[in-house]
């Protein structure tokens, strides 16, 4: 047996139960939030003048949670909609309305011309089952350093069915990597073929630094696509997901002001306004943050940045010259994504399991789930404890050894 195989007997022998799947907080980043719990007082259902037990208010979200989210996103409050738990749920419903209504430009719903939209490769499954659901086709490029292939983008968007790209602009999912200010720029004042090409980017991360200093900073596609003259052209969604509670947050976006009033109208038809109470609670909790909503960001980047150092620091260790996989620690957000040198990312995934440490199955990264190279596996370090980080990779580490010798063998 060989010492790669006989370290994988052993770690089986063990009964671990890892699970680097999760693109969690940990419940310590939760518990930096709890405050939220308690920090509305029985007193405290008036935001002004406005009663947030009542039903008045309107669908864009109470004005202090526009401020605050329209800082946090670089724009005005008149171009903020803030809504309930889940950006996703905000991207589907601007997807949806496109494709019932069109969007500002479009000639008619986008659902009547077999609509296209364009994502990043490796990207965010949830997006593509969100895509796919609808009915769009989607069509990959690949993701590089500084941000999506533009130049694929260019011609793919010579298709006047191509409507549009969704993707992750800031710490992206599943690599990490930022949109340059180039490329964003391109994006903005792209010709396409479509007159209502829509950029949806899914800045979910945005605010998610792992370093003080060393950090991506995220771009403005609301002011580029004013300045290209295609002020309509941006629709940017993120959360309080991985800011407070992932599963009891708030979803806002930031577009043009004409598109925030159009797209009112849609959410006035499908409701009479999001919970006010929980606006007003988030913008209670982080103004009286220390150092606010950046204080809080730090304390998570304190308790995050440890296990993305982990992460590396073992694949170093154990896979450092062996050439069986590459990855790259990025400067924020909430995944590294590594590659196998073989086709074995499906059968890395299988032995890990069966030795006890769950990860995102493979082809996940794909739509579909079918990576054509069968290499990408996603790692997601934020929920585990940082000993169970170093022992969950330890474990993928001699997987891949052990697989890659099983493939050479073959
Ligand atoms: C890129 C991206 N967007 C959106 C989400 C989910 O966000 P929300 O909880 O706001 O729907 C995630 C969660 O992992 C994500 O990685």
């Amino acid at each position: 047996m060989s010492s790669a195989k006989e370290q994988y007997e052993a770690f089986k022998a063990k009964g671990l139960k890892l699970n680097m799947q999760r693109g969690q907080p940990s419940d310590a980043d939760f518990d930096l939030s709890n405050g939220l719990l308690s920090v509305l007082t029985e007193r405290d259902y008036m935001a002004g003048t406005l009663d947030l037990r009542n039903y008045p208010g309107g669908v864009t979200g109470i004005p202090e949670a526009r401020a605050l989210f329209g800082a946090l996103l670089g724009v005005r409050s008149e171009q903020v909609i803030v809504w309930n738990n889940a950006s996703l749920e905000l991207q589907g419903h601007v997807l949806t309305w496109a494709l019932l209504r069109g969007v500002r430009g479009s000639s008619g719903p986008w659902i009547t011309g077999r609509p296209k939209i364009i994502v990043t490769l490796p990207g965010y499954d949830r997006h593509f089952l969100l895509l796919q659901t609808l009915g769009f086709e989607v069509l990959g490029v690949n993701m590089q350093e500084d941000g999506p292939d533009v130049d694929a983008i260019e011609k793919l968007a010579q298709d006047p069915s191509v409507k549009g790209m969704l993707f992750v602009p800031t710490y992206s999912n599943p690599g990490g990597e930022s949109i340059s200010p180039e490329k964003a720029a391109r994006l903005a004042r792209l010709q396409s073929a479509a007159p209502d090409f829509t950029i949806f980017a899914d800045d979910a991360y945005r605010v998610h630094h792992l370093h003080e200093h060393d950090r991506d900073e995220a771009v403005n596609f609301v002011a580029l696509c004013e300045e290209a003259g295609n002020p309509d052209r941006a629709f940017v969604f993120a959360s309080t997901s991985k800011i407070t509670f992932a599963g009891a947050g708030l979803g806002f976006l930031a577009s043009s002001t004409a598109n925030v009033q159009a797209l009112g109208s849609w959410l006035n038809a499908l409701s009479i306004g999001p919970n006010k109470l929980e606006q007003y609670r988030h913008v209670k909790f982080l103004e009286a943050y220390p150092g606010g909503l950046k204080g809080l960001m730090r304390e998570h980047a304190r308790l995050i940045a440890p296990k993305f150092a982990a992460v590396d620091e073992v694949l170093q260790r154990e896979l450092g010259s062996l050439g069986l996989a590459s990855w790259k620690l990025p400067k924020g957000g909430y995944f590294i994504s590594l590659n196998t040198a073989l086709p074995v990312a499906d059968r890395v995934v299988k032995l890990a399991e069966a030795a006890g440490v769950s990860l995102t199955p493979a082809g996940a990264t794909y739509p579909g789930g079918r990576d054509p190279n069968n290499a990408n596996i996603r790692l997601a370090p934020t929920r585990p404890p940082l000993n169970e980080v170093r022992e969950a990779m330890t474990v993928v580490a001699t997987c891949i050894r052990v697989a890659s010798e099983e493939h050479q063998a073959r």
